[in-house]
């Protein structure tokens, strides 16, 4: 007897075409509903961490579409999804990454929606309205910008390296991560602060970035991203020998990403 396969095609069809689809009506909802005066609903580790009431509504929109279509399985959203389900499929899910920038009326904010099973991202949807383009990957399918297939830079070394990064919401953590970037600057190309993890390992994925690093993240910054970036060719991790995790985010091109790894943690970029 030949051993079945851990997921079906069909059910990663499925949840690709219901993360898209989510992805989808989120964007339209969030470009074109956005009020002229919007203003902050709530914050949380700190007074600069904030939440819109189009994150809470974008949330609702998408895990309401999601139970429609899969009422078995599981949810975690960064504004309080939580689902436990009993099909073994979980989604992780960032209604606004970026949340900063769209506060601010800058383009530069995603929508992210990965699915999981058994730990494994089997199905990653990055979607950012205002540059029009919708970033995916199947688990072993390569990854995709609109309809063409990403594919991360040649190799390149660390000196000539752009490296994208970004900062946490707690002025301690911050200091520290300031303190690392102050210290790989004139080591790399040069350093990019997009304001959205899900968007920096997309970018990395399409050839825009030769890496991208990051401690802090959460599951719904980086689980659709990882995904991508890594079926786009990038080698992603966490410090050396770890994988990527709310430690530390490391993600770049096959030729690169030993060499900052091992910097970045020489640097401390994993410790506050
Ligand atoms: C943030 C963005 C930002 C990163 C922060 C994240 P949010 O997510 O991804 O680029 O630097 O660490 O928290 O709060 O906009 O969903
Ligand atoms: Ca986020």
């Amino acid at each position: 007897m030949t051993e079945q396969p851990r997921s079906s095609d069909r059910l990663r069809n499925e949840l690709l075409e219901t993360a898209l689809e989510a992805a989808a009506r989120a964007g339209s909802f969030l470009r074109d509903a956005r009020p002229e005066d919007l203003g902050v609903a709530a914050t949380k580790s700190s007074a600069i961490d904030v939440v819109t009431e189009m994150d809470i509504a974008a949330e609702k929109l998408i895990t309401g579409l999601i139970s429609d279509r899969r009422p078995d399985d599981g949810l975690l959203g960064e504004e309080g999804a939580s689902v436990e389900g009993s099909s073994g499929v979980e989604w992780v899910i960032d209604p606004i990454d970026g949340t900063v920038n769209y506060l601010y009326g800058l383009p530069s904010w995603a929508i992210s929606i990965a699915a999981r099973q058994d730990g494994e991202t089997l199905v990653g949807v990055v979607h950012a309205p205002m540059r029009g383009e919708i970033f995916r990957a199947v688990l072993g399918e390569g990854a995709f910008v609109n309809d063409r297939p990403a594919r991360v830079r040649p190799a390149s070394e660390l000196g000539l390296a752009l490296v994208s990064t970004g900062f946490g919401y707690l002025a301690e953590r911050k200091a520290q991560q300031a303190e690392v970037a102050r210290r790989l600057i004139p080591e790399v190309r040069d350093i990019r602060r997009g304001g959205s993890a899900a968007i920096d390992l997309c970018d990395v994925a399409a050839g825009r970035l030769d890496a991208y690093y990051e401690r802090g993240l959460n599951p719904w910054d980086y689980a659709a991203g990882d995904l991508i970036a890594r079926e786009a060719g990038a080698v992603t991790g966490g410090r050396p020998g770890e994988p990527l995790s709310p430690a530390l985010t490391v993600a770049a091109t096959p030729g690169l990403f030993a060499q900052l790894q091992a910097r970045l943690d020489e640097l401390g970029a994993w410790h506050d």
